[in-house]
């Protein structure tokens, strides 16, 4: 049932071309350089004049959500906030007439999650969600959604659940645009056909694991390491970080990269490892600075780049290059090699992968 893997935390991890396939399946039209979604397709008045969406998850979900508030934002130019479940539940929280709530949650059970699609409801707001598990307790709270459709993740630590979520949060944005019409027909095509390619680079991205693996071997005795990145790369270090400390009980924080110099800075030295996404996008030069600071502190440096013979390359202890790809696509693809470090450093330090202590697969408590 792990498919020849020793782990199906490393099965679901490699089976992300297939999934996020499986989940743009009829969904994605890239000749006609349309997004269909049907579950949703009822609320398109709503999501035509929704002046606020608020996005609502706990851990891994949460830092999907916080992705989709940059995609959503910049295609379809609807302000978003991204809140922990946990959090606008016991709030007092502001719901107007026009706002859309969106729930995401992987198995669709998790019990802060569905107390906050049920305030919400109470407050008169449309609830749609972003769910994996059909039939599942969430898919039946909410009035519409998105299934991510990636089949059953079985891995405590989600991998293929978030690459899901991203993926759909995506075809989100897009469809607003096209239904708003935020992007110019050729600008809406040409990230279609992009997104489209997306399980191609998603492959290309896996090579990277003898590299990751070997990086690793590295990190054994690591006891501290900080994620850094800049704008939709910094949900993905936040997500790093979480992959890391869950399976590998390496204490790992993430940070946008321009937070570092507000505090977390003073924690660098020769025993920091710090873990940058440093793709060719926004920001490049910016992100160079950050390790320079980094490497001036005698930090150990790995980046994630999308150009192996540049400038970070010359800075860093070690590199993983993920493809070039378009920025939108930059989550999915940089998310690949944490998700690899973290199930390989848990390995070695022989950690229980699939099932870490003190965690279950959905959290139906408060
Ligand atoms: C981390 C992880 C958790 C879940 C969180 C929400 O790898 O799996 O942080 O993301 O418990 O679960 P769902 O998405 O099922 O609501």
């Amino acid at each position: 049932e792990k498919g020849g893997y020793n782990h199906f935390m490393l099965k679901e991890i490699h089976e992300q071309a297939k999934s996020i396939r499986e989940c743009m399946r009829g969904r994605v039209y890239p000749e006609q350089g349309k997004i269909a979604l049907g579950g949703i397709a009822s609320f398109d008045g709503l999501l035509k004049n929704a002046e606020r969406i608020v996005i609502v998850a706990c851990g891994t979900s949460w830092h999907a959500g916080l992705i989709g508030e940059y995609l959503i934002e910049k295609y379809a130019r609807i302000p978003v906030e991204v809140e922990y479940a946990s959090e606008f539940r016991y709030r007092d929280p502001v719901i107007r007439s026009n706002d859309l709530v969106i729930a995401i949650s992987q198995s669709g059970e998790t019990a802060d999650t569905l107390s906050a699609i049920d305030l919400a409801k109470k407050m008169g707001a449309v609830v749609l969600g972003i769910c994996n598990v059909v039939g599942s307790s969430v898919s039946r709270a909410t009035d519409g959604g998105i299934y991510t459709h990636v089949g059953p993740e079985v891995g405590v630590a989600s991998t293929k659940a978030f690459s899901g979520q991203v993926t759909v949060l995506t075809m989100l944005a897009l469809y607003l645009a096209q239904l708003k019409e935020t992007l110019s027909k050729e600008e809406r095509s040409n990230c279609i056909h992009s997104l489209w390619k997306l399980p191609e680079f998603v492959e290309e991205a896996l090579k990277c694991e003898d590299q990751v693996q070997r990086i690793a071997y590295g990190m054994l005795r690591s006891r501290n390491c900080i994620y850094l990145g800049r704008g939709c790369a910094f949900p993905v270090a936040l997500e790093g970080a979480l992959k890391l400390k869950e399976i590998s009980y390496i204490h790992a924080e993430g940070y946008p990269a321009a937070e570092m110099k507000h505090g977390p800075i003073a924690l660098i030295d020769e025993e920091m490892t710090v873990i940058f996404i440093a793709t060719n996008h926004s920001y490049h030069e910016k992100i160079i600075n950050n390790i320079q600071e980094v490497r001036a502190r005698k930090g150990k440096v790995i980046a994630i780049v999308s150009n192996a013979g540049g400038e970070v390359a010359a800075l860093s202890d070690e590199v993983v290059q993920i493809p070039h790809s378009d920025e939108f696509l930059l989550p999915i693809l940089a998310a690949i090699p944490l998700q690899l470090l973290a199930y390989h450093v848990a390995l070695i330090r022989g950690c229980n992968v699939d099932q870490p202590r003190n965690l279950a697969k959905s959290v139906t408590v408060e």
